[in-house]
């Protein structure tokens, strides 16, 4: 081991891989050995690696403007064009953009302007968040805090009730349904769990529900048909605003422009980062509509300032890879590339179900998971992680990255660059790891 603290890692654990360059759709690691990307880094490499345009783009910035804040409304030609660009595609009216590093961050700003929001409009008690089971938003404090994933709170004793913090149900129908339930009965259950939350907890306490289109870290869950409609009618009902995070969902991943368009959500805030620069630099956008950010802009006008920002917000570097990753998904088609290939990829995986380990199979667009569970008919969950685990190490020895995810869920996530080549390298390397998989899991008795 090295002097590194590894994030989300066992620390008793010793390095895994070397990674030491990438070319494509593909990454090498120290040995030369290659394999498929396919989790795109950690579902952000969307263009995949070594794209000469952003390097030249990049090189430029750096040569013309390496840094400027943004402080005191000092700004720079590539963050207003970026701003621009984001506010004239996303499906928000009037949208307004504020930029920074991460998508914690992101949903640690919405968190803000969401409270700033509440007390400028002269409704300050409006500040709690709902928050699904199951959903990831990121590792800060407030970002954790809307997470509901435990391995993510164990410990650091979030500020839950501070930051009023409200948990509804995940939109898992394998996993959460009652016996007997039809999607259809699922989606009316969870509406309903909503609106009782809602009401229990006084509608005008409520400012946001958070939600993934489809819940990434949390399983690559797709919700049923007709969710977010449903959960989206009973939000309008009383003034509660939708707040997407496509940290994950954005540019091209469901085979649409944003996760929202595929989903039919109609939010008012959306947190983007990730493939905002297909990960080539760390960037994030906080978007609001318009009638959010004039309220704010009005308090803050009267108070002198809007005290939130951070060094990096709108780094030069960041705005012109973005726009620059923008033009390309643009130029390229490449939300519908991504649609076509997902298809493509999605008729290998519906097989997948008739294999022994494998419990359910979810996919929308070039997102997709497999369960694999000790037992078909019952459902009957392996312990931990260690199953997935095994299935991604041995994918990994077959020249192909996947992530194990909680629950024993096998994640894909390719670039969207992908051709039809490579998702039948995935099929095939993905089905030998899995037939390994059953041979292990039979001979340790786990199944
Ligand atoms: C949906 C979603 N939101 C937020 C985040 C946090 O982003 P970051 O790791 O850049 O802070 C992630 C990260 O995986 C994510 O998947």
């Amino acid at each position: 081991m090295t002097a590194m603290i590894y994030p989300t890692t066992n620390p008793s654990a010793t390095e895994t891989m070397v990674v030491a360059r990438g070319e494509g759709p593909y990454i090498f690691d120290k040995a030369g050995k290659r394999y498929l990307e396919g989790m795109a880094g950690l579902w952000c490499t969307a263009l995949g690696y070594g794209n000469e345009e952003i390097i030249e783009t990049a090189t430029r910035q750096m040569r013309e403007l390496s840094f400027s804040h943004m402080f005191s409304g000092k700004t720079h030609p590539a963050a207003i064009e970026l701003a621009d660009k984001l506010a004239a595609m996303v499906p928000i009216e009037n949208a307004q953009v504020f930029l920074g590093n991460s998508g914690s961050d992101a949903n640690d700003t919405l968190m803000k302007l969401i409270r700033y929001y509440a007390a400028a409009s002269g409704q300050p008690q409006r500040t709690k968040i709902i928050a699904r089971e199951k959903g990831y938003h990121g590792v800060t404090l407030a970002s954790a805090a809307l997470t509901g994933l435990a391995p993510n709170h164990t410990h650091f004793q979030l500020p839950f009730d501070a930051l009023g913090v409200l948990r509804t149900g995940a939109p898992h129908y394998y996993r959460c349904a009652n016996p007997g339930e039809s999607e259809g009965e699922f989606v009316a259950r969870r509406a309903d769990e909503l609106e009782q939350l809602i009401l229990a907890e006084g509608p005008d306490t409520i400012a946001a529900m958070i939600a993934e289109p489809v819940n990434g870290a949390g399983g690559v869950i797709v919700p049923p048909d007709g969710y977010f409609e449903s959960i989206q009618a009973v939000l309008d009902r009383y003034g509660i605003i939708l707040w997407d995070d496509e940290v994950i969902c954005g540019f091209g991943r469901l085979g649409t422009d944003f996760g929202a368009t595929r989903l039919n959500m109609k939010p008012k805030m959306m947190a983007c980062a990730k493939a905002l620069s297909s990960a080539y630099v760390p960037i994030s956008a906080a978007i609001v509509s318009g009638d959010i950010a004039d309220v704010i802009a009005d308090s803050a006008t009267q108070m002198g300032v809007f005290g939130h920002g951070y060094t990096y917000s709108g780094h030069p570097l960041g705005c012109a890879v973005a726009s620059k990753v923008i033009d390309i998904y643009q130029r390229d088609n490449l939300f519908e590339h991504a649609a076509v290939m997902g298809r493509y990829l999605q008729s290998k995986l519906a097989s997948y179900i008739d294999h022994p380990l494998v419990g359910e199979v979810s996919s929308i667009g070039l997102l997709g998971a497999l369960e694999l569970v000790a037992d078909k008919a019952t459902k009957k969950p392996f312990d931990g992680m260690k199953v997935a685990q095994f299935c991604a190490a041995a994918a990994e020895q077959n020249g192909l990255i996947v992530r194990p995810l909680g629950g024993n869920r096998i994640a894909l996530c390719p670039p969207l660059i992908i051709q039809e080549q490579h998702v039948d390298e995935i099929d095939q390397k993905l089905r030998r790891a899995l037939d390994s998989t059953l041979d292990w899991v039979t001979r340790e008795g786990l199944k």
